[in-house]
């Protein structure tokens, strides 16, 4: 599917273009933001390399990779980057991976933007099962993947090697049976 808008209430999601740059290099840059991800602070070079890789894989087909901007609606402010990548296989699963610039956290955009993946994946994509990975002291992102409505299904130990040491994950997850008898509010 190309190209992804999608509107939820505050929210769009849409392609990334070379002109986001900057914008997702204010996230993914920031120690802030990337404190509990499985990388540590991205140059502004390799924020280009990825968001260029991000808009090559958003025309392969079949596409396996959704790596979105999240603006604003009103404004149209780039503020986050999120990805729904397949697993492949014919499993239909996807795992989904999401981050805000903190100037926006702790107004709901988070649980917001989480929601609409689900949608994405669920109704656009037909996927039966999205999950994600945090890492165990990310306390936000187990708040708002818990009001999305994932569930907690597990811990994968030793899951990524980050800042020169093992990291576990703490996997979540949603299935489109459940979601579709009923999404959350
Ligand atoms: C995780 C993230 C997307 C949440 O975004 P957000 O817009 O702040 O999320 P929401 O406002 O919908 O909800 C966050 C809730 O978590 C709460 N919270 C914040 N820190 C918390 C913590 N350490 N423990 C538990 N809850 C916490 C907030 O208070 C808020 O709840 P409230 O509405 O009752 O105040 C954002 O913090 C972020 O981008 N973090 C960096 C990247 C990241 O960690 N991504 C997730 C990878 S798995």
């Amino acid at each position: 599917m190309h190209p992804v808008s999608r509107n939820s209430e505050r929210l769009l999601l849409r392609e990334l273009t070379l002109d986001d740059v900057t914008a997702v290099h204010a996230i993914y840059g920031s120690p802030a933001a990337t404190e509990h991800l499985s990388f540590e602070p991205r140059s502004r070079e390799q924020v280009g390399h990825i968001v260029a890789r991000s808009m090559v894989s958003a025309l392969a087909a079949p596409r396996e990779e959704y790596a979105l901007a999240v603006c604003e609606r009103e404004a149209g402010r780039l503020v986050g980057y999120a990805r729904l990548a397949l697993d492949g296989q014919g499993q239909q699963a996807a795992t989904i991976g999401f981050a805000l610039h903190p100037e926006v956290w702790g107004a709901g955009y988070g649980t917001e933007l989480v929601r609409a993946l689900l949608t994405l994946g669920f109704e656009d994509l037909r996927l039966h099962r999205i999950w994600a990975a945090r890492s165990p002291e990310n306390g936000a992102s187990q708040t708002v993947l818990d009001r999305a409505g994932l569930v907690e299904e597990g811990r994968i130990r030793h899951h990524v090697h980050v800042r020169g040491a093992w990291r576990d994950s703490i996997v979540h997850s949603a299935i489109r049976d459940e979601w579709t008898s009923a999404p959350p509010v």
